[in-house]
């Protein structure tokens, strides 16, 4: 299976998620591309089975919160059509509905999600391992 780990991030939380994520997927068997939104391989995303992004949570903490750098994704991903994504954020105290908010932006690019969530900034290895899990059941059916 080919797999794009994509993901925006300011302070390196979303980046050491998405390298947990990868590592996962790799051990799994996956071949996997990683790299931040900005600076897409196309042909990768391209040749892609599976394709998962991952940002921050932005907002005033306990409302409007939304995907960081949503603008970026949206700009800087080419369209998904029929691609399966998976989507995550981090977040520090509450993700509202920021991982939702992502998947929507994602199925507005043409994806089809299968699911997102949100890693708690202090959890990432948990919260990425239960993620990958989450992934390989799918594949495994
Ligand atoms: C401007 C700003 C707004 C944020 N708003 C929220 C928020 O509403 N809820 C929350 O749980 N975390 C919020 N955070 C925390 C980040 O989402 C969290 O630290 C995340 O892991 C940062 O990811 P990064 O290191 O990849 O940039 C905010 C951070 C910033 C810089």
């Amino acid at each position: 299976m080919q797999v794009v780990v994509t993901y925006e991030s300011r302070t390196g939380n979303t980046r050491t998620a998405a390298q947990l994520v990868a590592g996962g997927l790799k051990d799994a068997g996956a071949e996997v591309t990683i790299g931040p939104v900005d600076t897409p391989d196309f042909k990768a995303l391209a040749d892609a089975d599976l394709v998962v992004v991952g940002t921050w949570t932005d907002g005033a903490f306990f409302l409007g919160q939304r995907p960081g750098g949503a603008g970026n994704i949206a700009r800087s991903l080419p369209d998904l059509w029929d691609k399966r994504v998976y989507s995550f954020v981090t977040y520090a105290l509450n993700p509202g509905r920021s991982h939702e908010k992502l998947a929507d932006l994602l199925e507005a690019k043409g994806a089809r999600s299968l699911g997102a969530s949100a890693f708690h900034r202090n959890r990432l290895q948990d919260d990425a391992s239960t993620f990958v899990d989450g992934i390989i059941d799918y594949y495994g059916n």
